[in-house]
């Protein structure tokens, strides 16, 4: 089971590094790299064994973010009881068309590999097609839009090496660009 201690931090020069593709059909290790990775996520959210575990709350974590550098992300993300949760394993995942509207958080974000509060607005495409694989080695190519683009594009970042705070803009970190929804 993934602890805070499995995941590295910032500090760390693997999290700059460009991952590589994963091969097909996957390995035994990476098919429990992202069972691990969704069960840490899950377990994270849940108040009672976040505080028992000391887990910072995730919705998203890169395989990169285990000191493993190939191209694999997890997300999870509860939206309530009435809707479905957003729950997704993708392997070799690629941007292949954005909205011109950005979107960005109010609140700024976070990253379970930061362990320190960065403000400032981090501008991301409102919508975006990725062309990814499953676990299966089954090619999806599928649009998502708002939240859950935004984990999209903060996790694919980084399988390349980027982080959150690259996006902030150093003369005006609170300045929201033109043409952006604030959420
Ligand atoms: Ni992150």
């Amino acid at each position: 089971m993934l602890t805070m201690n499995d995941i590295i931090l910032d500090t760390d020069p693997l999290l700059r590094e460009k991952s590589l593709p994963v091969e097909f059909p996957l390995d035994f290790e990476t098919k429990k790299m992202l069972t691990d990775m969704t069960l840490f996520l899950k377990r994270s959210q849940n108040a009672e064994i976040a505080e028992a575990d000391g887990l910072r709350p995730g919705v998203g974590i890169a395989a990169p973010q285990l000191g493993i550098l190939k191209r694999a992300l997890a997300i999870y993300v509860e939206y309530g009881d009435d809707e479905e949760p957003f729950d997704t394993v993708m392997l070799n995942p690629r941007i292949i068309s954005n909205s011109v509207q950005n979107i960005g958080l109010e609140a700024g974000e976070g990253c379970l590999s930061v362990d320190y509060e960065v403000q400032g607005f981090v501008p991301r495409y409102n919508k975006v097609t990725v062309e990814y694989f499953d676990i299966e080695g089954a090619k999806h190519v599928e649009k998502f839009k708002g939240f859950d683009a935004i984990v999209i594009q903060h996790e694919i970042d980084h399988l390349n090496g980027v982080l959150f705070y690259d996006h902030i803009s150093k003369q005006n970190p609170l300045e929201i660009p033109e043409n952006t929804i604030v959420l």
